[in-house]
Formats: structure tokens, C-alpha cells, sequence
């Protein structure tokens, strides 16, 4: 794996330091660096968070096994597939199944099977975000269809990543993402901006790793304390200048030029009526995900506070996102949105 655009950490620094009163012009950078690499298409990914269900304790994350206040749930097959085989008529041609952290042969095979439907029954490309799991069970689901799949290593110092995640170490985690690569996965990943402990060199090694990956797809978003988590009542790194946010969706793309970047759902808690998502579209994002899980679903998969869309049913963000395109004069990508890296 090597880095596409060989740039120093603290060249990274620095951008992420550009002042204030420079940042429109970062912005704008990084506007360019985005529309002359993947040009003004915007992905539709539809996400189905198809479990809650989670065995892990992550610090940070509202369906951690521990929350006893959260309804635990799993859509049924014929429930996935039913949203499944109306995306297309929405303008999406890709799949985004996620859940929590449920390792067990039974649930691996289900989850494959259900990419086989999937593949079977629908145009779509299928990506995954069910956690870490071992190159085999990548290879199985590789085999059975899933084109893709997500997986954040959340940050990439290591004892800050121990902190949070009790269930795994960061080796692991970045482990997974070669596994993913190996069994001919496009692979996505990416990290939270702003958990406690965060430093701008912690942030700048952060978007270098993603470069070093060379990762097809990168999703960043807010930290938000979620109340019941051990991380409760702690404050975002940058929570009294959330333009940095932005900043690091900016400088990632100037980092990773060719890569796919989601405009994440997380932006509109922290910016709500859909300012958050719509300024990072216009600052380096090229690929949005709309919400098509099942109404019934939304309000228990509260991974952070003020969720966006919870209100919402399976259908409504697909035309809302198509509305806002419009406005923002962007236009809806055309084809299965596969990734952009000549390897
Ligand atoms: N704040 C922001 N993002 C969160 N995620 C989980 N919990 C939170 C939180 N409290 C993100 C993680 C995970 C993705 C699915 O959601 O980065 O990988
Ligand atoms: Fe969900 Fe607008 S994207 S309501």
C-alpha cells in the first residue's frame, strides 16, 4: 500500500492550522481538488441499519452492549431486501448494510446470504459495515457478492484507540482493513474528529494513515458525547471552534485527491437542518448516504444524539438528498460509483 500523494504529517500540520480568516480559501481548495477529481456527480449511498445488536463496549458509541436502555432489533431478510429493490428507482446504486459488532458463524452466514439476494435480485453494489472479523469471513462475504466495505479505525494513535475500544487494538483494526484489501474488497474507513485526547498531530496522522492505505472510500465525522456512554459529559477537542471539523474534511480531500468522501450524517447534528451535510459537500465530500432505514428502526440506532432523519421513513432522505442536490447544483453519480484508484 502506498501513499498516493506523498505528503508529510506536518505539511498536513500546517493546513490544519491555516487561520481563520484563511480557511474560506482552504475551503475553496479543497472544493477544486474535489470537482477536478471526481467531478460534480455526488454517490448515493443508501445505508440500511439493518442491527443494533453489538457485543462490544466502545466508548463513544450509544448501542455499546452495556446500554441496557437501547431496544435491540434485527431486520429480517425479506424486511432488507424490500427497501433493497426500491433504491434504484431513488437514484442508488449501492447498498450500505450496517450493524453492530455480532461475530457468530450463524450471524456471519446470515449476512452472507443476504449479500447473495442482494446480488441476485438487485443491480446494486453491496458494501458492508458489520466490524472486524477475521480474512476469512471477509473472504465469505467477498464470495458470496459484497463489493465494499467500511470499517473506521476511529483514530490512529494507538493508546487513545485502546481507550475506547476495550475489544480490540489498533493493529487490529488496521489488520481488518489489509484483510479487506486482500480478499479484493474496496475498502473504506476513516475516523471521528475530536474524541477526547485528540491533539491536531493525532488529527494529522490520522488523515496521513488514510493516504498511506490509499483507502477507496473515507468517512470522518464529529465526535458527539453520547449520554449514556462512559464518554458522557466530555466535550469535542474542538468544541469551541467547529470549523475545524470542516477544516479536516478539507484537508483530507486535499490529502487523498481521488478518494471517495461522504458528506457524514454526524455534520447535521452538530450543523442541524441539513447546513451541516450541505457545507461539506461544498468543502471536499463527493458522496452522500441517505437514510433508508425502516422508521420503526431509526430512533434505536443512536449511535451519537441528535441523529438527524430519525423522524424520517425509508424513502423520505432519498428525496430530500435529491432536492438539496438541485439547490447546490450538484448533480446525482450515474453508475455503481465504484472506486476512483487505477491499481
Ligand atoms: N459520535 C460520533 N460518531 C460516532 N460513531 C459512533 N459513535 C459516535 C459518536 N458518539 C461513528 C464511529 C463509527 C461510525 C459507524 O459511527 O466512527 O465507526
Ligand atoms: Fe434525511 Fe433530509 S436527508 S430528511
Amino acid at each position: 500500500m502506498q501513499c498516493n500523494n506523498a505528503m508529510e504529517p506536518n505539511e498536513i500540520l500546517v493546513l490544519l492550522k491555516t487561520p481563520p480568516a484563511e480557511r474560506p480559501a482552504l475551503f475553496a481548495r479543497a472544493n477544486k481538488v474535489r470537482k477536478e477529481n471526481m467531478g460534480d456527480e455526488v454517490f448515493l449511498r443508501g445505508i440500511i441499519e439493518f442491527s443494533n445488536i453489538c457485543a462490544n463496549k466502545c466508548a463513544y458509541c450509544g448501542i455499546r452492549a452495556p446500554n441496557t436502555k437501547v431496544r435491540r432489533y434485527r431486520m429480517s431478510d425479506d424486511e432488507i431486501l424490500e427497501v433493497a429493490k426500491r433504491m434504484p428507482e431513488w437514484g442508488q446504486t449501492t447498498i450500505v448494510l450496517q450493524s453492530g459488532e455480532a461475530n457468530s458463524v450463524e450471524e456471519n452466514k446470515r449476512i452472507g446470504k443476504i449479500v447473495a439476494r442482494i446480488k441476485k435480485e438487485t443491480s446494486l453494489a453491496v458494501t458492508l459495515s458489520c466490524g472486524n472479523r477475521t480474512k476469512d469471513v471477509y473472504a465469505y462475504w467477498r464470495g458470496c457478492g459484497m463489493d465494499r466495505y467500511l470499517l473506521r479505525f476511529e483514530t490512529s494513535d494507538p493508546e487513545l484507540f485502546s481507550k475506547l475500544h476495550p475489544d480490540c487494538t489498533l493493529e487490529e483494526r488496521l489488520q481488518c482493513l489489509r484483510s479487506l484489501r486482500d480478499v479484493g474488497a474496496q475498502v473504506g474507513s476513516g475516523f471521528m474528529i475530536g474524541v477526547p485526547g485528540e491533539t491536531l498531530e493525532i488529527l494529522a496522522r490520522n488523515i496521513q494513515i488514510c493516504c498511506e492505505f490509499d483507502l477507496d472510500m473515507i468517512g470522518i465525522g464529529p465526535f458527539i458525547p453520547h449520554p449514556d456512554t462512559p464518554l458522557a459529559g466530555t466535550l469535542n477537542a474542538y468544541h469551541d471552534d467547529t470549523d475545524m471539523y470542516f477544516v479536516a474534511v478539507a484537508v483530507l480531500r486535499i490529502v487523498n485527491p481521488d478518494a471517495h468522501i461522504p458528506a457524514t450524517t454526524a455534520f447535521d447534528a452538530v450543523f442541524p437542518g441539513h447546513e451541516g451535510r450541505n457545507l461539506v459537500l461544498q468543502r471536499g465530500a463527493n458522496v452522500f448516504m441517505p437514510n433508508n432505514t425502516p422508521k420503526a428502526y431509526r430512533g434505536d440506532y443512536l449511535l451519537y444524539p441528535d441523529k438527524p432523519c430519525v423522524d424520517e421513513d425509508t424513502g423520505d432522505c432519498s428525496l430530500c438528498i435529491l432536492g438539496r442536490l438541485n439547490l447546490l447544483g450538484r448533480e446525482v453519480g450515474t453508475g455503481p460509483g465504484h472506486t476512483r484508484k487505477k491499481r
